[in-house]
């Protein structure tokens, strides 16, 4: 039998976007952005460039603030919180840049450690059995910790970072991007991580893609973002089965006349 999806499960959310507008000057990016995500799911953000995307997810980890309304991560209202504050939020949600963005001059080992050695006090043991246990998650071969990222190629790099993002133990993890770029074999293989990760480690998940197939396959709910807001919000099934052109378009890769 399938699981019962997270938001069906009657557990509180634990991100709740209430009422959020935000522009940019004259440019309004939300006019009210308005939905919940709940613990253990893996939500993933459809919608045009330009349409808020990213934004919707640097709220979340104190980059940038709405203009009204409040981003909620487990009651806890986000804009109001000073840096030292938004530091322990910082543990707690992990972001996985478009680009890898590892450290050149670090092994392959020292960027995976470098979260664990800034923000825990953990022996070196620790630090080497968290690690391992990563590399061994990501199936990348034990001996590459000692490489360096310019001797990788950009699908490892990718896994590097993923790795890297996940070593804290997270609660929530926001995928920007996380294949643009890879061919599609490295894009399968980030894919199923993505699930993986939700499945063994029960983390919540946000994922900004363009890949439908990935899409619909680490899923559980798809929100579409179009017109300043959430214009819909629904299981893979239910997105797929919509009649609105709007979705449907966008589904097969139909550029929006807008
Ligand atoms: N810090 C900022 N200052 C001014 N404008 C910004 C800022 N951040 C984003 N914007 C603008 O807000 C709009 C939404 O940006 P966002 O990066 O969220 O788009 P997106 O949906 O992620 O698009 P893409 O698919 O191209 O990544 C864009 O027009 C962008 O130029
Ligand atoms: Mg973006």
């Amino acid at each position: 039998m399938q699981r019962p999806l997270p938001h069906q499960s009657g557990v509180d959310p634990i991100i709740q976007y209430v009422h959020v507008k935000k522009a940019f000057g004259p440019k309004k990016i939300y006019d009210d952005l308005h939905f919940n995500i709940y613990p253990g799911e893996t939500l993933t953000v459809l919608g045009g460039s330009g349409t808020g995307k990213s934004v919707m997810i640097k709220m979340l980890i104190g980059l940038l603030k709405p203009d009204e309304g409040q981003v909620l991560f487990h009651d806890l209202d986000l804009a109001p919180l000073k840096d030292h504050e938004m530091i322990d939020v910082r543990k707690k949600i992990s972001m996985v840049f478009q680009l890898a963005a590892l450290f050149d001059s670090l092994t392959v080992f020292e960027n995976i450690a470098y979260p664990l050695r800034v923000h825990l006090k953990l022996s070196e043991e620790e630090i080497t059995e968290r690690v391992t246990n990563q590399l061994s998650l990501i199936n990348v071969p034990q001996e590459l910790q000692h490489r360096y990222p310019g001797e990788l190629s950009g699908g490892v790099k990718k896994l590097i970072g993923l790795a890297r993002s996940v070593v804290m133990e997270p609660e929530v993890i926001l995928y920007d991007e996380p294949t643009t770029g890879l061919d599609p074999e490295s894009t399968v293989v980030i894919n199923k991580l993505i699930r993986q990760i939700q499945q063994e480690r029960g983390v919540t998940s946000i994922v900004i893609t363009h890949d439908m197939g990935g899409a619909f396959y680490f899923s559980d709910r798809i929100a579409f973002l179009k017109d300043r807001h959430i214009y819909k919000l629904g299981t893979v099934q239910e997105m797929r089965a919509a009649s609105d052109p709007a979705i449907q378009n966008f589904l097969r890769g139909i550029p929006d006349e807008e």
